[in-house]
């Protein structure tokens, strides 16, 4: 669809001839509808594609169906159904017709349960670059491997960015990742941001896009690069990307996309704020240890260490490429007895065209346990490890009890550390592996002449099944809240830790996310990991206020961590700082994000009454950014609110949602 703002794409406008850009600064130039391209403003960009996945993706729709518009006003939109494909009783089947009836009455695309985790379809069929994309998974920024400029939100912001609205965030600062020199052989792409992870930790991208320059990202293929990208969510990055060039043109080629492609790169003077620079040829096989992904130590150092599964797929290691080294290394052998390895294709195009080629039977044959195309055990749903075992996964996240129980021990790394693993039964150096078997060669990443999977899983909005709604009795309605008050206090529910993430406040194990298009039902787990009385204290209570560390809601940008707590009336978190996309879902669900410093979260108790002196809805309102706090009626303390007007106008309507209702209903 065309639109008053089209990208230098559709409407063939080149890219700005100011010099000194960064490739960032092109993208959003070109999109740029509010604000300037200052780091930290706030600024508003125009999104040609929107991505929804089906944990998250039944509320977008319910979202924009409380908008009331007709249809899809984005270039493109999809729905994938990938994180919860198995059907374990009619929730998920219910939500699944629920999606693919809103995808067809709306105008989106449909990719049917196993046809592969969104990210991965993305990528093969509509990643393009210069484009933007935004997705309610925090792993959307995968496309920029190819130059596409992916950013994760939650999903409200993608229904009313489906709608024409412009999404907003703070502009990033833009970060040169200098890679020189190749990869020697058993390292890889994942070894290249699990070095960006073990120097810059878990929050060394936040408010940050990383942009990967030199021989070094040359010399790596688009598959190698959405690796990298994938994984820039572990470093709290708004988004990485890799200019475009031969191998970007070749990729999209080998997909039957060639006339997609688009030259873009940085200005060579472009002004970088910072510069991290990575020797390939000094990398070796790494691995994130439990339960951090910044965890990262060189795979020797934990060599010996016994294994019981092993896994490849996900959206960081599942494509083809992925798979097919650990296809190679296994074949001609047996995975030792005492553990199982599983292999779950990122997308229906990989595994088919591995079964195509054979190395499904190869992979059958040395006791690989092959499984559907789905995110599945990346959220607990399937294969959740033996009490207490090691688990070796070359997924993006192992955050403790994230693999569906709580005392797993699961260390992330490339697909031939995992499958050295699976041969040797512990972990092993994969370099040492080779010279113990004397025939193990380095499998290295080989790209198919064309990527030739079917497409039947994938439903155009042309030929779209349904043209009404179908909603089964597990989709609720969208709770909306009031506008926000004047007085605020309540009692300290919790007192809780740095780095709570989105997995704490709501968990994506399938018993409880089978609940995701039933607030009313889900919020009954909210933040049952750390504390399950607090559901029914926050009922008892009708609401209060929670207090955390740094960090809060890391993780994935799943909405519900905000919904959720709004439903059951709380109206504040105090933290000493807060994630990215769940501050931006905190505002667009009516909750006063408010950070505080070390002293007073050290002093406050769980327990404590807060009260905000001020009226929160005219300070809010004013711009205000200092707010005081009174605890127990006995001591003072300062808190910050940084805001911008939208986000305060947001916030005193009582969410996102209300406040969009009410500027269409003012157009
Ligand atoms: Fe799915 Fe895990 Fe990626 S849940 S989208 S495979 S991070």
């Amino acid at each position: 669809m065309e639109r008053e703002h089209a990208g230098f794409i559709s409407d063939g406008k080149r890219l700005t001839d100011v010099m000194g850009q960064t490739l960032t600064e092109k993208i959003l130039a070109d999109h740029l509808v509010e604000g300037e391209l200052t780091p930290g403003e706030e600024i508003g960009i125009e999104i040609d594609q929107v991505l929804a996945q089906d944990t998250t993706g039944t509320m977008v729709w319910l979202q924009f169906e409380a908008l009331d518009l007709d249809e899809v006003q984005t270039e493109l939109a999809a729905q994938y159904c990938d994180h919860q494909t198995y059907q374990f009783d009619f929730k998920n089947t219910d939500d699944h017709r629920f999606l693919r009836s809103a995808a067809g009455t709306y105008g989106a695309y449909f990719s049917r349960p196993g046809n592969g985790i969104c990210h991965n379809v993305h990528k093969e069929n509509f990643a393009a670059p210069g484009k933007t994309l935004l997705g309610s998974d925090s792993h959307t920024p995968t496309p920029g491997g190819l130059g596409e400029l992916a950013i994760g939100a939650g999903g409200l912001d993608i229904a009313v960015a489906m709608g024409g609205g412009a999404y907003y965030v703070e502009m990033p600062e833009v970060v040169n990742v200098k890679l020189e020199g190749e990869l020697p052989e058993w390292a890889t792409a994942k070894d290249i941001v699990l070095e960006m992870l073990r120097r810059l930790s878990v929050k060394g991208g936040v408010g940050k896009v990383f942009e990967y320059t030199g021989d070094g990202a040359a010399s790596l293929t688009v598959p190698e690069r959405t690796t990298i990208t994938n994984m820039g969510t572990e470093l709290g990055a708004t988004s990485s990307i890799f200019e475009t060039d031969e191998k970007t043109k070749d990729y999209l080629e080998r997909q039957g996309r060639g006339d997609e492609y688009v030259e873009i790169t940085a200005d060579e003077d472009a002004d970088y704020a910072d510069e991290v620079v990575i020797d390939l040829g000094d990398l070796e096989p790494l691995i994130a240890k439990p339960s951090m992904p910044d965890n990262v130590v060189p795979v020797r150092e934990v060599a010996g260490e016994k294994v019981e599964q092993v896994i490849v797929g996900s959206c960081t290691n599942g494509g083809y490429e992925d798979v097919l080294p650990a296809a190679k290394m296994v074949k001609g052998r047996e995975v030792a007895k005492h553990l199982e390895m599983i292999v779950a294709p990122g997308s229906k195009q990989a595994g088919e065209m591995l079964a195509r080629q054979g190395w499904t039977a190869e992979m059958m044959a040395a006791g690989v346990n092959v499984s559907e195309a789905t995110c599945g055990p990346c959220i607990g749903i399937g294969h959740v490890p033996a009490s207490d075992s090691v688990s070796l996964r070359t997924f993006n996240r192992n955050f403790e009890g994230r693999s569906g129980i709580e005392d797993d021990s699961v260390f992330l790394c490339s697909p031939e550390v995992a499958a050295a693993a699976a041969l040797k039964g512990e972990i092993v150096d994969p370099r040492d592996l080779a010279d113990e078997l004397g025939d193990l060669e380095a499998p290295g990443i080989e790209l198919p002449e064309k990527y030739d999977g079917s497409k039947s899983d994938l439903i155009t909005p042309e030929n779209a099944i349904d043209d009404e709604l179908i909603k089964g009795p597990n989709i609720g309605a969208v709770p909306l809240k009031d506008p926000l008050a004047a007085d605020i206090q309540g009692e300290a529910l919790l007192h809780m830790e740095d780095n709570i993430t989105t997995d704490h406040i709501i968990p994506a194990t399938s018993d409880i996310l089978k609940f995701r298009s039933n607030i009313e039902r889900l919020s009954e787990f909210t933040l049952s990991r750390v504390d399950d009385t607090f559901a029914q204290r926050a009922k008892d209570s009708d609401g209060g206020v929670l207090v955390a560390g740094e960090n809060y809601g890391q993780g994935s940008s799943r909405e519900h961590a905000a919904m959720c707590p709004m439903y059951l009336g709380i109206e504040a978190v105090f933290a000493q700082s807060f994630a990215r996309i769940h501050k931006a879902n905190l505002f667009n669900f009516g909750i006063v994000p408010l950070t505080i410093d070390e002293e007073t979260y050290e002093k406050l108790d769980k327990g404590d009454n807060i009260e905000i002196v001020d009226d929160v809805a005219e300070a809010v309102r004013s711009g205000a950014e200092e707010f005081t706090i009174r605890v127990n009626d006995d001591w003072e303390a300062t808190t910050s609110l940084k805001a911008s007007e939208r986000e305060r106008k947001i916030l005193a309507a009582g969410g996102k949602l209300s406040w969009t209702k009410q500027q269409y209903e003012s157009d």
